[in-house]
């Protein structure tokens, strides 16, 4: 049952024992009040309405060059992965333009192929074997291989990158929460991270090729405004928010289905659902729970005047089940975002200027790895139950994901 209260609230959502069904905290949270005071200092944001509101305000940011964060005092930003996802403008606009000028609707169509080839091979692969793990030998293998062919990284590198993807992504839970091995594991990475990409563009500037670091490196030798520490922090945003978020989101999409046998025979009548069907996998169970944002100026929000510096906690996968805004949310429905004027206003990619840059890529990503197992796979049986969780809180997902695959006839 949730806790009544709002510190024992928010405990309750914070808790590894709540990791595997947080939602019965986050509603919880919501029927508190649109804010809820934590422990670490902001108030949480529980509603759609008021997340909208915070995400599409510029003055709401992270106020980390204007040196007003106080939401990790006593951190060097070098320790946590960042780039441009942790600026304000004008540095924000100018980083996020120059990489949209590379990575651009063309080249997500472009690696349409190599996506299918991938996730058919995989599956291939698994239906061969009594039983494997999807988390680790499919959902973590697309877009790694997306990701790498997109910057031009050796794929061999794999192992590497997934080490250091998972330091970080403990690294973004509240200071407060992470051990000191955790903090040390989590400076390690940011710093193999930048000198692995260090290497990459000394290589790339020697022999540029079609991917995007080649291309960022020549905006750099062009004369623009990019230095040699932004680069490198991009290619870590993009190596680590390309990587982490959709590894997460195919366990999460191909277990909410599993527990929605109605919802998957629909998918299987009707695979012109698929693409509504992902976002609406988006809604219920998305990778990335919460974001952060802090006032850059005086700010009032849901009754209550922010202060200049004053930090909220943005409850996305909370407010993607609102029920002000999205009719019965605690239920899968495949059909949600299908009809017409039905756009999709879940937060799972987050709002306004931080929008995630890859959302089409991941929902190519997405739709191809589930049509792959529909059309391959048919009888998809998942064998643990209760599959267990990563400790991460901001970015939830599983640990292992026990299938057996049976294919068509
Ligand atoms: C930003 C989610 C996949 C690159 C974001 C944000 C969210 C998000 C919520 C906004 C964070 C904030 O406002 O604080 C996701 C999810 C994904 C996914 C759920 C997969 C299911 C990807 C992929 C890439 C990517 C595949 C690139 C290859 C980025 C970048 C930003 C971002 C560069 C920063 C945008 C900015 O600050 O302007 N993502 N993401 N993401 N994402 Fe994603």
């Amino acid at each position: 049952m949730p806790a009544p209260d709002p510190i024992q609230t928010v405990f309750a959502m914070l808790s590894p024992e709540n990791r595997a069904n947080p939602y019965p905290y986050y509603r919880a949270a919501r029927e508190l009040g649109p804010l809820v005071p934590t422990p670490l200092g902001a108030h949480l944001v529980t509603g759609h309405d008021d997340c909208m509101t915070v995400l599409s305000d510029p003055r709401w940011g992270h106020g980390y060059s204007a040196g007003i964060s106080p939401i990790r005092p006593g951190v060097a930003a070098d320790d946590i992965p960042g780039s441009f996802i942790r600026m304000d403008p004008p540095d924000h606009t100018r980083l996020r333009g120059l990489v949209s000028k590379a990575f651009t609707p063309r080249e997500v169509v472009r690696l349409r192929p190599l996506v299918e080839r991938t996730a058919e091979h995989l599956v291939d692969r698994a239906l061969g074997s009594a039983e494997f793990d999807l988390v680790s030998d499919l959902a973590a293998v697309v877009p790694i291989t997306v990701i790498c062919e997109l910057l031009g990284a050796p794929i061999e590198d794999y192992q590497r990158f997934d080490a250091w993807a998972r330091a970080l992504a403990r690294g973004l839970d509240p200071d407060a929460l992470l051990s000191a091995d955790e903090l040390r594991d989590r400076a390690t990475a940011a710093a193999a991270f930048g000198e692995y990409f260090r290497g990459l563009v000394a290589e790339r500037r020697a022999r540029p090729g079609p991917d995007l670091i080649s291309q960022l490196a020549a905006i750099d030798d062009a004369g623009d405004r990019i230095t040699e520490t932004e680069l490198l922090d991009i290619c870590v945003l993009l190596l680590f928010g390309g990587y982490e978020t959709t590894v997460h989101m195919t366990g999460n999409m191909v277990l909410a289905l599993n527990r929605h046998p109605d919802q998957l025979d629909l998918l299987r009548e009707r695979p012109d659902l698929i693409p509504a069907a992902v976002d609406e996998l988006l809604r219920f169970d998305p990778p990335v729970q919460f974001t952060n944002r802090v006032a850059l100026r005086e700010r009032r929000l849901a009754g209550r005047v922010f202060a200049r510096g004053e930090a909220v906690v943005i409850l996305i996968a909370g407010a993607n089940r609102d029920p002000r805004v999205f009719p019965d949310p605690d239920r899968l429905d495949v059909t949600r975002f299908a009809g017409p004027g039905s756009a999709p206003r879940h937060l799972a990619f987050g709002l306004g200027a931080h929008f995630c840059l890859g959302a089409q890529l991941a929902r190519m990503e997405l739709e191809i790895v589930l049509a792959t197992l529909l059309r391959h796979a048919p009888g998809l049986t998942v064998l643990d139950p209760a599959p267990s969780y990563r400790e991460t809180l901001t970015i939830r997902g599983l640990r292992s994901l026990r299938v057996r695959l049976e294919a068509a006839g």
